[in-house]
């Protein structure tokens, strides 16, 4: 038997999954890895932790394998996306990535769209600048690391710096290059114009490929042969494949260390307020729109370490999730704005920070915790509406990351949808997904729509409780005022000198 093995390269820790090639799983590893947060609304991390994590991942599949790995035919990459890795001449890594999920180009954003034009920008890079991609933080470098842009001679995003350590290849993918700014996104090619007017030499961007095509192969060293590695995708267009979102309308949700509302497109398409991404998909020539919430799983991780510290790690979520099902909607008149890393969809804010609103006496942890429950799924609400007004039509939705596994979390953004959602039996969705476009890509099935049709299909339907949506209605309204009328507030607050 052959395999092929899925690599996501997430947050917070580096997933690998061993499939067969009829894409049972054989095994999987989880290593994690920290964030830093050198200050507020930065986020970093040490390449140096995530190719640590992969030589434990490898030495334990060769020891699992034994002289199986032989048999190890293929490798597919995903991770997250839009994070900075600077390599110098000699490929040593210059400074932390700065992550997805950094806020601090705030200044950067400003004068992208002032010197470029944000219509002008859109119509080439698909969207508006915003703070937690690429081109952003590139600028940020050369306005307060010069020597850091100086010495630069390679510019990779995360899961390429993973390939870049397997094969020696400088290489991404559309999906993940979207993601970056300087992608045009229509052409799915660099936009010369971009790399020309911010002043970057186009020499130290990587190669783009479409997902399906291999990039490289590994050195002999590494498992005694040498293995394709195919370009991969994003880890939301990878997840796009893995849950079998791969026709026009087909739409999934999934909640991560951030949450996205992702809907799949067979045609080129912007929002022309910018709120929610245009990216390729890892389908080639196919596109997807999608809505982010910036702290999805992260809250939840937040309110758990902060409030439920006494807890046992593996019975804290049974705990929270029984206590919180007796409470009402609304967590007894108790709502939770989830921007505790700024916001993206629909705001598109860095200043913004995380609120307690309501807060009263009578509340209980539990209360909270079921506040910040609803908060994400207020939030995902947002990206599902700015979908559906864009006149969209998403037929099947499905769910899928760490967070599905809560079946009260998806009962919450069904209702907040009132559209159905299943959730499929697979949650390494990302794994799964660069799987099958590695599978493909090696000519074991014919293309992807017949590789996903082996999947089981024993998904779980949650249907929507329209009671309960118009419950969630009036909360719903409240949060989004919320964020309007403490807009300048936070920006205040953000420039009170510490
Ligand atoms: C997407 C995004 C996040 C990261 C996190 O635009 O920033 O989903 O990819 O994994």
């Amino acid at each position: 038997m052959k395999y092929v093995l899925g690599l996501d390269l997430g947050t917070s820790s580096l997933k690998a999954v061993l499939y067969d090639v009829n894409l049972k799983e054989i095994i999987s590893y989880n290593k994690e890895y920290p964030v830093y947060f050198p200050e507020n609304g930065w986020s970093e991390q040490d390449p140096v932790d995530w190719t640590n994590a992969l030589d434990e991942v490898i030495s334990e599949l060769k020891d699992f394998l034994k002289d199986d790995i032989e048999n190890l035919c293929g490798i597919g990459l995903t991770g997250q996306m839009h994070g900075l890795v600077m390599l110098d001449e000699k490929n040593e890594v210059i400074r932390p990535a700065i992550l997805w999920s950094d806020q601090r180009t705030e200044k950067e954003c400003i004068e992208i769209e002032d010197s470029f034009g944000k219509e002008n920008l859109i119509s080439i890079t698909a969207n508006p600048a915003l703070t937690g991609f690429t081109l952003p933080k590139i600028l940020w470098v050369k306005n307060n690391e010069r020597e850091n842009f100086d010495r630069c001679r390679h510019i990779l995003l995360p899961k390429d710096y993973i390939r870049f350590y397997l094969t020696k290849d400088y290489a991404t993918d559309v999906s993940d290059a979207s993601g970056m700014q300087l992608l045009n996104v229509e052409k799915r090619q660099w936009s010369n114009e971009i790399v020309e007017f911010f002043g970057i030499d186009k020499s130290l961007l990587p190669k783009v490929y479409e997902s399906i095509c291999v990039t490289g192969y590994t050195k002999e060293n590494i498992f005694g042969h040498k293995v394709p590695v195919i370009a991969g995708a994003g880890d939301n267009a990878a997840a796009g494949i893995g849950t079998c979102t791969i026709n026009d309308g087909d739409s999934f949700t999934t909640v991560g260390t951030s949450g996205v509302v992702f809907t799949q497109s067979d045609s080129f398409k912007t929002d022309p307020n910018g709120r929610l991404h245009s990216f390729c998909a890892a389908v080639p020539n196919t596109w997807h729109l999608m809505g982010v919430t910036q702290a999805a799983g992260f809250s939840i991780q937040w309110m758990r370490e902060n409030f439920f510290k006494d807890l046992d790690d593996n019975s804290v979520f049974d705990y929270i999730e029984s206590n919180i099902s007796n409470i009402k909607i609304g967590s007894d008149r108790l709502i939770f704005l989830p921007y505790l890393m700024g916001e993206r969809t629909p705001i598109l804010d860095p200043n913004a920070r995380g609120v307690f609103f309501g807060l009263s006496g009578s509340h209980s942890r539990e209360n909270i915790a079921r506040s910040v429950y609803e908060g994400v799924a207020f939030s995902l609400r947002n990206s599902y509406d700015l979908i559906k007004d864009l006149g969209i039509d998403i037929n099947t939705m499905r769910i899928t990351g760490g967070g599905a596994s809560s079946n009260i979390l998806c009962q919450m953004i069904c209702d907040n949808y009132n559209h159905p959602i299943e959730k499929i039996k697979e949650t390494n969705g990302t794994t799964l997904g660069v799987a099958i476009l590695t599978l493909v890509s090696l000519g074991f099935y014919e293309d992807i729509q017949s590789a996903v049709k082996i999947l089981e299909k024993n998904d779980i339907v949650f249907n929507p409780n329209v009671k309960n949506y118009e419950k969630y209605n009036d909360y719903y309204e409240i949060y989004n005022n919320l964020y309007l009328n403490l807009k300048d507030e936070f920006r205040s607050l953000q420039n009170i000198e510490n």
